[in-house]
């Protein structure tokens, strides 16, 4: 076996409650290979970065393992805080093919911990846990890059003690959210069991072997996902939408399938009706090299998939972040037009059933919400991307049933003037930036309205 070229880079997102580590993994992960000088090789995307299975090989220090695998790397998503993986969406599915939760083994599960491995759970989407910051287990010995169990079998009886009953907390918190798990070293069957790595993203430890476990999980269980036609439109999922001095709006995108180039007309999903804009051009960021660099971002004439990249493109002030995007020609246009208008309004709900009232900031948080409202059996009447505005108010004052007259919010602001007419109704505000909690909340207040 050896790489297959008619199969992309698999898509893996990382995940975790703030300040566990999302970041200084990827940057260790790019920082070891630089000191390996082997810095060329790892490239650097828009909101990723992309480790090819070389790399990944030599690091686990034989590089015959590379005929074993079929995959040409692994792609990393990195956005901050919790919600990459809910931007990330696809029609109606999830764009990460796998996924990373990390969790400060001192400080153990977090609610951002726990919401990463409800949604996982509901995508199917296969997983590690990777339990960071084991250098802050007090006596540990730093042993910089190695492989987990080579510095776990030099540290004392004492460490290894205390890190064996960390690790039971972890394996206890994955079993009350329903799923089996042990130290990766001793799962036989990934399909039935997640796989706990103990890591140091400071020092580098236990980092192999997170590569090799996502290699081999994507080996085993993505196959079938990954084929793609490089020759293809395009077709990605906006990751952001953001401002950048110079360029105005421009949307950072993954491109999960077939080629985008600089000139190509895009339709993007919007609140309103899709746009429909010409790319002016594809940036990607300087190499590390440069970093001194004046500008921030390197032009390209054109990307293929898996890659990260930012448009800059004329009216894309309305594109909404989780939506699709798609390279039209004037065959397609319209019938793509059409498909992205449908997607947008499948997860958005307008009914006149009675029901309660939701607002999300983004169409992938909105879906989930949307998603775990139903597991629940709670009725929506409304679900909109959006911070609460006057007009929400006047709507939710309208309903009769106390129980509905209810608006639920998902890191969403109140907007001035709303705030204002809130205190003049009987309207019921939760707002909350983790999904469970927001649905515990209102089930309980529902609870002791009943009581
Ligand atoms: P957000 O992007 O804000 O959600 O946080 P994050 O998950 O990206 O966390 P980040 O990587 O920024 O790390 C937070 C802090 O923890 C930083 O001060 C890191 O230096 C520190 N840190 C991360 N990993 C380790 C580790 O393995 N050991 C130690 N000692 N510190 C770590
Ligand atoms: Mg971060």
């Amino acid at each position: 076996m050896a790489v297959n070229e008619n199969l992309r880079t698999p898509i893996v997102s990382v995940m975790g409650h703030v300040d566990h580590g999302k970041t200084t993994l990827l940057d260790r992960i790019r920082g070891s290979a630089v000191a390996d000088g082997e810095a060329g090789a790892i490239t650097q995307h828009i909101g990723a970065t992309e480790v090819p299975i070389e790399n990944i090989v030599n690091k686990c220090g034989d590089p015959s393992l590379k005929d074993k695998f079929i995959v040409p790397g692994l792609l990393f998503i990195d956005t901050p805080g919790h919600h990459a993986f809910t931007s990330l969406r696809s029609r109606g599915g999830a764009l990460a093919d796998l996924a990373i939760v990390i969790v400060d083994v001192n400080e153990g599960f977090m609610p951002q911990t726990i919401e990463s491995l409800h949604i996982l759970k509901r995508f199917k989407t296969p997983f590690v846990v990777v339990a960071n910051k084991i250098d802050r287990i007090h006596g540990w010995e730093a042993n910089k890059n190695l492989p987990f169990l080579a510095t776990y079998n030099k540290q004392s009886e004492r460490v290894k003690s205390d890190l064996d009953n960390k690790l039971y907390e972890v394996v206890g918190e994955l079993y009350n959210i329903g799923f089996n798990s042990e130290r990766y070293d001793r799962v036989n069957d990934f399909q039935r069991n997640i796989g706990i790595i103990p890591i140091s993203a400071a020092t580098g430890e236990g980092i192999p072997d997170v590569l090799m476990i996502l290699l081999g999980l994507a080996q085993r269980f993505l196959e079938g996902n990954l084929h793609y036609d490089a020759k293809a439109p395009g077709i990605g999922t906006v990751l952001e939408v953001k401002e950048e001095k110079g360029l105005g709006t421009t949307l950072d995108i993954i491109l999960y399938d077939g080629t985008i180039k600089k000139g190509d007309t895009i339709v993007v999903g919007s609140l309103g009706n899709p746009i429909q804009t010409k790319i002016r051009a594809l940036l990607k960021p300087r190499p590390l090299s440069e970093i001194k660099a004046e500008e921030k971002f390197q032009q390209v004439s054109e990307v293929t998939a898996a890659v990260g990249v930012k448009i800059s493109a004329p009216n894309l002030e309305g594109a909404l972040a989780g939506s699709p995007v798609r390279v039209a020609s004037p065959d397609t246009i319209d019938a793509i037009t059409e498909e992205i208008k449908s997607e947008i309004e499948d997860v958005q709900i307008d009914t006149d059933t009675i029901g309660v009232t939701i607002k999300a900031d983004t169409i992938g948080s909105l879906e989930a919400l949307v998603n775990e409202l139903k597991k629940e059996e709670i009725p929506i009447r409304k679900a909109d991307v959006g911070d609460v505005s006057n007009r929400d108010i006047v709507e939710v004052t309208a309903i009769e049933d106390p129980f509905f007259s209810v608006i639920v919010g998902f890191n969403v602001k109140v907007l001035p003037d709303a705030k204002e007419k809130l205190q003049s109704t009987e309207v019921k505000l939760f707002l909350n930036d983790v999904i469970y909690r927001l649905i515990d909340d209102y089930k309980d207040w529902v609870k002791k309205q009943k009581e």
